[in-house]
């Protein structure tokens, strides 16, 4: 186990503990976990074994392919570390994670984040033990590790301190319900494209505007799911 304090408190539970910090030890993140604006622990699932081949699965029952990571290694895995932070389980069956629960995530003091392997984990334990369950997207990645890498990575940079410009988070696509305008820098113009007049004219008012209408017209055209929402969200 490694373990490094810090004010958000992770813990990882992994067969591959050697995945972390990973992309989590570079930037924004890297910076803050040398900081100790969080901390990082990985446990290693099969050190939790009992048995002389430290298996930590087994065929499914009911047979099919695969095989199911146990309930009782794991459970005295999360046992170890249990301490009401809350216990999420990265798996495709989970509620789509959204900027509202990373959010309330970063306000809490931290999590304890069991990534699984194989066809998952035996359903018994994630019951027994009360995991939230969250998918990052609809597709099947090999192992819960690089989810647990996303979560981390979009609760990390929430942390007090770690943005270094805090509006730039608060205009962010979903903070608002919708997708963020578009950005432009310098050159005035590259390869014949020009930056929008109107964020040159230095009307702040207009500018506003523009991003607000822009914002609009992207979430309307690429994501109808959210434009709903927040049309409802209005109307309330
Ligand atoms: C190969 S997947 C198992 C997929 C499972 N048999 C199913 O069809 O739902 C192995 C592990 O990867 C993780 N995983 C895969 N896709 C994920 C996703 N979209 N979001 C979060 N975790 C995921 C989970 O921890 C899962 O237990």
């Amino acid at each position: 186990m490694t373990t490094v304090d810090g004010g958000f408190r992770a813990t990882v539970l992994t067969l591959y503990p050697e995945m972390f910090p990973g992309p989590l030890g570079v930037s924004l993140a890297g910076k803050a976990l040398q900081d100790g604006a969080w901390s990082l622990e990985t446990v290693q699932i099969r050190d939790f074994t009992t048995d002389k081949h430290r298996m930590v699965d087994d065929t499914p029952a009911g047979g099919g392919a695969g095989m199911v990571m146990k309930a009782d290694v794991l459970a005295r895995a999360v046992d170890h570390v249990a301490d009401g932070r809350p216990k999420l389980y990265m798996s495709p069956r989970g509620k789509p994670l959204t900027q509202a629960r990373v959010r309330e995530l970063a306000a809490g003091p931290g999590a304890i984040m069991l990534c699984g392997r194989f066809e998952g984990v035996d359903e018994r334990l994630i019951e027994a033990r009360n995991f939230e369950e969250i998918s990052i997207g609809d597709y099947i990645l090999s192992g819960g590790e690089t989810a647990a890498i996303v979560v981390l990575d979009a609760i990390v940079r929430l942390l007090p301190g770690v943005m270094g410009n805090v509006m730039s988070g608060e205009t962010e696509s979903f903070e608002t319900g919708l997708l963020e305008h578009p950005h432009y820098t310098k050159p005035q113009e590259w390869e014949g494209r020009r930056i929008p007049d109107v964020l040159l004219s230095g009307n702040h008012g207009a500018i506003d505007k523009w991003r607000r209408s822009e914002a609009e017209r992207l979430t309307k055209e690429r994501r109808p799911d959210l434009w709903e929402a927040h049309r409802a969200s209005l109307k309330k």
